[in-house]
């Protein structure tokens, strides 16, 4: 279907321009070598796109049937400022996302992945040039008290640390990250954005086949490269081992499972119309999806590691060894897995209980302590992030404080104070238990 395209208002247009010169910079190098490296495509342009001829009457939840909100004064202030929530939370992550890739992007051992994660963070960046867009295009002022301008300011001057869900505020330790960042965390972003596209706020919904389109290439800009480092490494090469893989899968898989938001909720989005999928379901099949990407990664690297095999034996071979047996002098160790759901959790079910990768409930912290250290990569357990996670769990663990309340304590920085434009200040922050998640309801 064809989509429209528009561009914000010059002022808030500048804004977003002064914002790319300063978290990615590369953007006009992008450009300049654009047709070299895809040279099928239209070469990138900072704008909103609006889809074409989308259906027009509320697809699910009470009011189904009836036309879809043209104008946020339509919808009552609860489910305006519900969406709001969620506009925001898809903003920040798509501003956020840029802020991390951009610590280790010039790390990429070659040319195509450092330009394909550059692509990628060109579109982030028109993503959430997308959701200001849908901010600025109505007036939300009398509905929630805050008005465009103040809120483009708001998710403009978000610095790693303010962003609303917690995936978006951990530092990028290697070009690793990035890739495994595309295959695990913009796979839930398609997610988010494939449910939302029956959003009742039709603005919304019109966004929503444009950005997907899009996303396809961010996973594909994670999936290949982690492809080749299994083949390379079956190989015998030494760039990105299987272990460096799988720690990194292990430091991201938990908090894009969180993304999905508490696994209890999710029922008023669809109550409201604004998603067809409440957490739990919209969760299970994103794990399923990472097993079977998974699985296909690890028959990649058998494939190169044992040469001809027929693919019943090849079949046989990765069962064994994901039971743990030595199969044609391959170890166990030798291929990935996805972590267990209850694995290094945060939010959720299952906040702060000691689960393992495998599966496996520890008892004491201590040796919880030793098995995230034996799991997660060396790098990250040095971090901000992982200490004030581990310390609340030990909070728990002596009974200071519950689960729940670790759960809603977890701190972060977040940006305070007013919304004047020279505003930049962050400091630590306790959440209050109604925002633990931005697209948890
Ligand atoms: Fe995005
Ligand atoms: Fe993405």
């Amino acid at each position: 279907m064809p989509a429209d395209s528009e561009t914000l208002p010059k002022k808030y247009h500048d804004a977003v321009l002064n914002w790319q010169q300063q978290f990615l910079p590369d953007l006009e190098f992008l450009q300049e070598n654009w047709d070299k490296h895809f040279p099928k495509d239209p070469c990138f342009r900072l704008c909103a796109y609006r889809e074409q001829g989308i259906c027009g009457h509320i697809e699910v939840g009470d009011e189904a049937g009836k036309p879809k909100y043209r104008r946020a004064c339509e919808m009552s202030p609860h489910q305006a400022n519900h969406l709001l929530k969620a506009v925001k939370a898809q903003a920040s992550t798509e501003f956020g996302s840029i802020q991390q890739h951009r610590l280790t992007l010039t790390r990429a051992q070659s040319e195509q992945d450092q330009f394909w994660v550059l692509r990628m963070m060109a579109e982030e960046l028109r993503h959430g040039y997308q959701m200001l867009s849908v901010l600025l295009n109505d007036d939300w002022k009398s509905l929630v008290g805050q008005s465009g301008e103040e809120m483009v300011e708001e998710i403009l001057s978000m610095k790693p640390g303010s962003h609303v869900l917690g995936a978006f505020n951990i530092d990028f330790d290697s070009f690793v990250d990035n890739i495994v960042f595309c295959a695990l965390i913009d796979r839930v972003g398609k997610y988010q954005l494939t449910m939302q596209k029956v959003s009742a706020y039709q603005p919304m919904a019109e966004s929503m086949p444009p950005m997907l389109r899009e996303e396809a290439f961010h996973l594909a800009a994670g999936v290949i490269p982690l492809r080749r480092w299994m083949q390379e490494a079956a190989r015998g090469e030494i760039y990105a081992t299987p272990s460096a893989i799988q720690r990194t899968l292990n430091k991201w898989l938990p908090r894009g499972l969180e993304m999905f938001g508490d696994e209890r909720g999710g029922a008023s989005n669809i109550k409201m119309g604004f998603k067809d999928l409440t957490n739990q379901a919209s969760l299970d099949q994103y794990y399923q999806e990472v097993v079977k990407m998974v699985r296909d990664l690890n028959l990649r690297y058998l494939r190169e590691r044992l040469g001809e095999i027929a693919s019943d034996d090849l079949d046989k071979t990765l069962l064994d060894l994901e039971g743990g047996q030595r199969s044609r002098e391959v170890e166990p160790d030798e291929i990935l897995r996805v972590p267990d759901k209850g694995y290094f959790r945060r939010r959720g079910v299952f906040a702060y209980q000691m689960i393992g990768s495998d599966g496996r409930t520890y008892s004491n912290v201590v040796e919880y302590q030793g098995h995230l250290r034996d799991t997660l990569p060396e790098s990250y357990l040095a971090s901000n992030d992982f200490r004030h996670y581990l310390e609340l769990l030990k909070k728990v663990e002596v009974g200071t404080i519950t689960k729940d309340e670790a759960q809603q304590r977890s701190p972060q920085l977040s940006r305070v104070g007013g919304s004047c434009p020279c505003s930049k200040s962050v400091r630590w922050i306790t959440e209050d238990s109604s925002s633990s998640v931005g697209q948890s309801q």
